[in-house]
């Protein structure tokens, strides 16, 4: 009896060990070529020039796979009142645009999206990383931007993958793509796709 016990618990035990070692925490983006998130006014005019990017031929494919692997995501409170101001959601809730429970880092009070599942957390990344990754249920994390709270997962050895999609368009200053030192070892490039003649998708194994 015993015995049956511990093995049921073994195996419990390695399920989840399989559940967080095949998840991965990763940071799926838009950028422009040269590093930027959005321009110095937090504008994505740039990126929205080319219209619904989930019309694209290969996106609309590609991003629902995407979205359909992820069990939760974090942004900091820049891309969060960004989003809140693109579809006026204050008035528009039911546009709120995630399933999964978002984790919005910030150290002030925010308005809150009604009915969207939203935990507001301030300070170390990692302890709710940690709880990120319970909710997911051996799904991925994705963190959402920007640059800066990315940075501050890889710090703690928590980025495991980077997807960009880079936009045709250069920007001269705005809201950079990953604020941090990444050159030995470097990122490995395991993917290269290109929508029409616009995007290029580089994905990288941290
Ligand atoms: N191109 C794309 O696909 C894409 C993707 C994502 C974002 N964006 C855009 O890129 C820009 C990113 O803005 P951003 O660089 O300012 O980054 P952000 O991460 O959206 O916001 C930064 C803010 O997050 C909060 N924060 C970060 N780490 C925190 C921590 N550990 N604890 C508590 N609060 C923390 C702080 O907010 P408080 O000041 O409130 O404390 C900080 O000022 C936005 O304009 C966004 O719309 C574009």
């Amino acid at each position: 009896m015993r015995g049956g016990l511990v093995v049921v618990i073994f195996m419990l035990a390695e399920r989840f060990l399989n559940l967080v070692e095949t998840m991965k925490t990763q940071y799926y983006t838009a950028t422009s070529i040269n590093g930027y998130l959005a321009d110095e006014n937090h504008s994505l005019d740039w990126l929205f020039q080319f219209g619904d990017i989930e019309e694209i031929e290969g996106v609309q494919d590609d991003y629902p796979q995407f979205i359909d692997q992820v069990g939760a995501l974090a942004m900091g409170s820049t891309t969060y009142e960004s989003v809140i101001e693109q579809e006026n959601l204050l008035d528009n809730p039911e546009k709120w645009p995630y399933e999964v429970p978002a984790w919005v880092f910030s150290s002030r009070e925010l308005p809150v999206v009604d009915g969207a599942d939203i935990r507001f957390v301030r300070g170390d990344v990692a302890p709710i990383h940690a709880d990120m990754v319970e909710a997911a249920g051996g799904k991925n994390v994705w963190l959402v931007g920007g640059g800066d709270l990315v940075g501050q997962f890889h710090d703690h050895g928590l980025l495991d993958e980077i997807i960009l999609t880079v936009a045709p368009v250069t920007l001269a200053s705005g809201a950079p793509l990953l604020p941090r030192t990444i050159t030995t070892p470097p990122l490995k490039l395991v993917n290269v796709q290109q929508y029409s003649d616009v995007f290029a998708v580089l994905t990288y194994e941290v």
